[in-house]
């Protein structure tokens, strides 16, 4: 199976001209390479923009809203992103938890809304540096799985990807050692396996993300499904380099 490598532009460029320039730039360079799945999160005003021109890219929204429509002031469905063209869901990243206040039961309600929509989600999952400190990470892991997947359709746990995004790897410099993630990936598959079944955890796809750039990410995608990556995917040659690896 391909290795999918996803580039997570948070809440950047400022600016339609500057985006358009980043994903021509990506999809020119890495239009020959076919061993990787190569995905593209811009925030969402670039998706329709880039909806009919991403030919070998795929998009994804970095996150979305669990109801379909409504009276819900400044939020997005997964049914609108899937109109704009998008094939993945980031859900529950760090980042959507600690700012805005994301629950695990409210991402359980968006795994399911992408789900409804055949869509594929990307459910982050990680633990903070005190966490860590305090020895607290399968604790927690095991609890944003729980939580997080409990509204997950047996029938549907092939569509799911994780990724394994410990909170004090996150724009630090200081990825989690290729040895920790492993092992840790490992537990993830464990909960997964208790959860649903010995096969669906041995298939699901489990990325890993946290400070990858061009020179590390080759030791994590010689054992991993993928990566995520945040501030590298934003130079498309840095970028390039990595979907090379
Ligand atoms: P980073 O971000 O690569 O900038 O550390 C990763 C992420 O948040 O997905």
């Amino acid at each position: 199976m391909k290795k999918i490598i996803i580039a997570n532009w948070k809440c950047n460029p400022t600016a339609l001209k500057e985006a358009e320039k980043i994903f021509k730039a990506v999809k020119k360079s890495s239009k020959n390479i076919r061993k990787r799945e190569i995905v593209i999160a811009p925030p969402f005003v670039f998706l329709p923009v880039f909806k009919n021109s991403a030919s070998h890219l795929c998009l994804a929204g970095q996150n979305c809203f669990y109801q379909e429509k409504g009276a819900f002031t400044g939020e997005i469905s997964a049914k609108m992103l899937k109109d704009s063209g998008v094939k993945y869901i980031i859900l529950g990243h760090s980042e959507r938890r600690r700012i805005f206040g994301e629950t695990d039961e409210m991402i359980a309600e968006k795994i399911k809304a992408v789900l409804r929509e055949n869509l594929l989600p990307v459910f982050c999952l990680g633990e903070t540096k005190k966490e860590r400190k305090d020895k607290q990470t399968f604790r927690v892991l095991e609890k944003q799985i729980k939580i997080g997947l409990k509204k997950v359709p047996l029938k549907k746990i092939n569509k799911l990807i994780v990724a394994y995004e410990p909170i004090w790897a996150i724009g630090t410099g200081k990825p989690c050692s290729v040895e920790e993630a492993l092992r840790i990936i490992l537990f993830i598959r464990k909960v997964i396996a208790r959860v649903f079944n010995q096969k669906a955890a041995r298939n699901i796809r489990v990325l890993y993300g946290g400070s990858i750039n061009s020179k590390n990410s080759s030791n994590y995608l010689k054992k991993i499904d993928g990566l995520l990556v945040g501030g590298a995917s934003l130079n498309p040659e840095e970028f390039l380099k990595i979907l090379k690896n």
